[in-house]
C-alpha cells in the first residue's frame, strides 16, 4: 500500500505500489535494519542453519507508535527463501529509554565467527556481544523474552556502565514550576514527555528534553509558535495538536497521539512550560 508521505490514505490506496514487487518479508516500520547476516554456522540449533539474522539500530518516527526496534531479530528460511515469521534473538539493548538519543546500546553489525558464534556491535557505546550455544542442537527456535517493561527512569533498568548522559539530563536541575501547577507535575511530565509514562510520544518528534528534532521544534527556546508560552496555551496546542504545522512538514496529532489522560497533558504541558522558562 502507499504510504501518507506519498500520498496513501493510511490502509486502501495502493498507487504506484500496484506494478511494484511484493515483499518477501515484512517488519515493523522504522526498526532500521543496519545488518544481514546469513548464519552458515553449525554451533546454532539447526533450527537457525540457513537462516537470516537482521541488527535493528532502533526507532526514529515511530509516532503515534512507541519507539521499538534496537534488537536482532532471526528470519528463519529454507532454500534461502523466507518460511515463517521472524523473532526477537536477542533483545533489550536500549535499557529502559526507548528514544535514540537515550538508548543505551543500539545494534549496527553483525559478524560470524569461524566457530558458529554470532558477534553483534553496537555504535553507541562500541560494545560488541559474542553469543555461543552450548546446548542441544535439535532445540527449535525460541523467542528472546521481551525486556522487562520499565515504567520508570532509564536509570532504574540501567546497563551496568550507565546510561546515556541525555536519558537523565534533567536530573538534579530543577527546573521552574508554573505558576498553578507543582514540582510533581513537572516531574511526571518530564516522564511522559520522553517516553517513561503513559507511552507519550512527544521526544519522538520534538526531541530529547524538546530539543527540537527534524520532525518538530525545539520548546525550549522560548520561542512559540502557536501557543503564547503560556500554561494554558501550552496545554491546549497539546490537547489539540497541530494539523497545519508553519515550519514542518507533518502535523502534530492531538496529544502527540498517545492516549493521554486530561491529568498527563495538564503534567506535560508544566514540563514544556518549564524547559521553555528554564533560563528566564
Ligand atoms: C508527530 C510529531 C509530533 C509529536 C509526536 C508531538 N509533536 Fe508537538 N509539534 C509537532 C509539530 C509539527 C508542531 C508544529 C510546528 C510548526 O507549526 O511548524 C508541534 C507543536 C507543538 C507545540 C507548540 C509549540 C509552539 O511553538 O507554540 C507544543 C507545545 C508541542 N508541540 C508539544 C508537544 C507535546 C507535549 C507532545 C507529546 C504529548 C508533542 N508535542 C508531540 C510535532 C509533534
Amino acid at each position: 500500500m502507499l504510504a501518507p508521505e506519498y500520498g496513501g490514505d493510511g490502509g486502501k490506496k495502493v498507487g504506484v505500489c500496484a506494478d511494484k514487487q511484493g515483499p518477501i518479508a515484512a517488519f515493523p516500520a522504522h526498526w532500521a535494519p543496519n545488518a544481514l547476516l546469513a548464519y552458515r554456522g553449525g554451533q546454532f540449533p539447526t533450527a537457525y542453519h540457513g537462516g537470516f539474522f537482521i541488527a535493528f539500530h532502533g526507532s526514529w518516527d515511530r509516532a503515534p507508535f512507541p519507539q521499538s526496534g534496537y534488537n536482532v531479530v532471526f528470519q528463519p528460511a529454507k532454500n534461502g527463501k523466507p518460511a515463517g515469521d521472524f523473532i526477537a534473538f536477542a533483545d533489550g539493548f536500549a535499557g529502559g529509554a526507548k528514544e535514540p538519543g537515550g538508548a543505551a546500546h543500539r545494534p549496527s553489525g553483525l559478524a560470524q565467527g569461524p566457530d558458529g558464534a554470532l558477534y553483534v556491535s553496537d555504535d553507541t557505546n562500541g560494545r560488541i556481544w559474542r553469543i555461543t550455544y552450548h546446548g542441544d542442537i535439535a532445540q527449535g527456535l525460541e523467542a528472546a523474552p521481551a525486556p522487562a517493561q520499565t515504567a520508570g527512569r532509564a536509570k532504574e533498568a540501567g546497563p551496568p556502565e550507565g546510561v546515556n548522559p541525555e536519558a537523565g539530563a534533567l536530573e538534579g536541575k530543577s527546573l521552574p514550576v508554573p505558576p498553578g501547577a507543582t514540582d510533581a507535575q513537572v516531574a511526571l511530565g518530564e516522564r511522559i514527555f520522553n517516553g517513561h509514562a503513559a507511552g507519550g510520544t512527544c521526544a519522538s518528534c520534538h526531541g530529547a528534553n524538546g530539543k527540537g528534532a527534524p520532525l518538530a521544534p525545539d520548546l525550549t527556546s522560548g520561542k512559540w509558535l502557536w501557543s503564547d508560552g503560556s500554561l494554558e496555551s501550552i496545554r491546549e496546542v497539546i490537547a489539540q495538536g497541530v494539523a497545519k504545522p508553519k515550519e514542518y512538514r507533518s502535523p502534530m496529532p492531538p496529544k502527540g497521539g498517545a492516549q493521554l489522560s486530561d491529568s498527563d497533558v495538564a503534567a506535560v504541558a508544566a514540563y514544556v512550560w518549564a524547559i521553555g522558562h528554564q533560563n528566564k
